[in-house]
């Protein structure tokens, strides 16, 4: 772990063990942390805030996640090689993770010195202001499908903003923020500004929540799990941004470009092994072309290249985890007894080892199904057929989660009425998933609250201040 500038065990000694997903072999072992751990992350993180971090210039902030970006670029082939020996994604994925986790860093390190303040015309002679000013010591804990990058996405803001941070990356995938760590003071940053804390969920995370001294949390990652945060964060009042998961639909209409559409359906879930909480794993299509469209997007998946993600021309590597692998295997199962096969639907052949699934269509699904309502997170094409654009909607709405969407049409008009009538945070129109680091990110419904990215992202670590500076020198009068 690292706290307070240095990399040290748990105080209780205890450790557990990071896998690679495509060999199954341990190839790292971690401190397992707990309270006593996530006390004196949390600590120094406080010492840090009030020590000095707090009254540091917003030029000062941004120069050094400047000097972060300019880390991970320097070391780019290093860091995604050990994103993928450690996710299992493809290595052309990762390299384009940890392009997008410098370009955050960098636009966080530009967004530091243009965080303002209002003034407000009152009709009293007094000059009222609206300050912001960082919340303090913010925890942050992350999921393993994005691991550097899903770091970037909330060490970025709260750097920029002021905060001091106890981050936790996924029991599964601490590497690759580890190792970065240790550039963290090159780049200029006092000790205890970043602190990792390394564990389980239940012994590791829920203790940041619980910590009295962290002012706000910042979650990505199960449904379940941002329940039991948004409880526990309740008895102290705790801020809390939530980035669940979804069922987001992707919805393709007869007038589509038939070639772009099925390449869109199968990138909006087949991408990082559909391991994205934004997958577009309801593929909704409209009656005139759905047999055609089942037929074309089945026959490309089945010469999707799976294998290790070391290799360069893998384009699905293993999931991350034999726990996920389970989980995902138990809901084809469950799939083939609610809908008919087009591609997949069990392990490929000719992997000894390595926690790898088919990249999978199921079409005919009902709506009501739980192929079509619960989060598998994994390669998984739940397909309906619909008959008009009221229909789709109906379908597309019909969910607890409200992540992402999209639509593909040549229609214009049409492209704008379903956008409007999504219920969900991010909508793509002929594309899925492009995700732009100044653009808001974030849910409705179910799929959480508040919103990362772009200046969105930076303000869940401020509060607002207001300032009320009388300009009147005559007593009040009132006695
Ligand atoms: P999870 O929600 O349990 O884990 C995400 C993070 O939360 C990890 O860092 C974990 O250690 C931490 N955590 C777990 N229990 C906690 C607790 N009680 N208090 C505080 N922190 C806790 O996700 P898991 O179990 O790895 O995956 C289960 C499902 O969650 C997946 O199948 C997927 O559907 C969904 N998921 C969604 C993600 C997203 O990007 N929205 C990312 C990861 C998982
Ligand atoms: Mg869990």
């Amino acid at each position: 772990m690292f706290i307070n500038g240095k990399f040290v065990n748990a105080k209780s000694g205890k450790t557990f063990d990071v896998f690679d997903p495509a060999t199954e072999q341990v190839i790292a072992t971690c401190p397992a942390g707990e309270a006593a751990d996530v006390a004196a992350a949390a600590a120094a993180a406080k010492a840090a805030f009030y020590g000095g971090w707090k009254a540091t210039s917003a030029q000062e902030r941004g120069r050094i996640l400047f000097k972060i970006a300019d880390r991970i670029r320097a070391r780019r082939d290093e860091l995604a090689r050990i994103e993928t020996l450690n996710s299992g994604k493809p290595i052309v994925e990762s390299e384009y993770d940890m392009d997008d986790s410098a370009v955050c860093f960098e636009y966080y390190g530009g967004l530091a010195t243009k965080i303002n303040g209002e003034v407000i015309p009152v009709p009293t002679n007094a000059m009222v202001m609206a300050v912001k000013e960082p919340m303090g010591v913010a925890g942050q804990i992350i999921p393993w499908n994005y691991p550097l990058a899903m770091a970037a996405w909330k060490l970025g803001p709260a750097i920029a903003a002021g905060c001091t941070v106890v981050i936790k990356p996924a029991e599964q995938t601490p590497l690759s923020l580890l190792a970065l760590a240790k550039d963290f003071e090159a780049c200029g940053l006092p000790p205890g500004v970043i602190n990792i804390v390394t564990g389980m969920g239940p012994e590791c995370g829920a203790p940041i929540v619980a910590h009295p001294d962290i002012r706000k949390i910042a979650f990505t990652g199960s449904a379940e799990v941002g329940k039991l945060i948004m409880r526990s964060a309740a008895d102290q009042l705790k801020r809390v941004s939530l980035e669940l998961g979804g069922k987001s639909p992707n919805i393709f209409f007869a007038d589509s470009d038939f070639e772009a559409a099925v390449d869109g359906a199968l990138f909006g879930v087949f991408i990082n092994q559909g391991e994205v909480c934004s997958a577009g794993s309801r593929v909704l299509v409209q009656q005139e072309i759905y047999k055609k469209f089942v037929d074309a997007c089945a026959a490309k998946a089945k010469t999707i290249k799976v294998g290790p993600g070391i290799e360069r021309e893998t384009k699905m590597g293993p999931l991350v985890s034999a726990e996920q692998r389970d989980r995902v295997k138990g809901y084809l199962d469950i799939g083939k007894k609610e809908a008919k096969v087009a591609a997949g639907g069990g392990v490929p052949k000719g992997f000894s080892k390595g926690w790898y699934v088919e990249p999978t269509i199921f079409y005919d699904v009902d709506n009501g199904a739980r192929i079509a309502q619960e989060e598998i997170f994994g390669p998984v094409m739940s397909v309906i057929p619909f008959k008009d654009e009221a229909h789709a909607l109906e379908i597309a709405n019909a969910t607890p989660y409200g992540l992402a969407a999209a639509v593909w049409t040549r229609d214009i008009f049409k492209a704008f009425r379903v956008t409007r009538a999504l219920e969900a945070g991010i909508v793509w129109v002929n594309h899925m998933q492009p995700t732009m680091l100044e653009a808001p990110w974030g849910g409705y419904k179910m799929s959480g609250f508040g919103r990362e990215l772009g200046h969105w992202g930076v303000e869940e670590y401020l509060e607002t201040k207001q300032i009320y500076i009388n300009l009147d020198e005559a007593p009040i009068g009132w006695y």
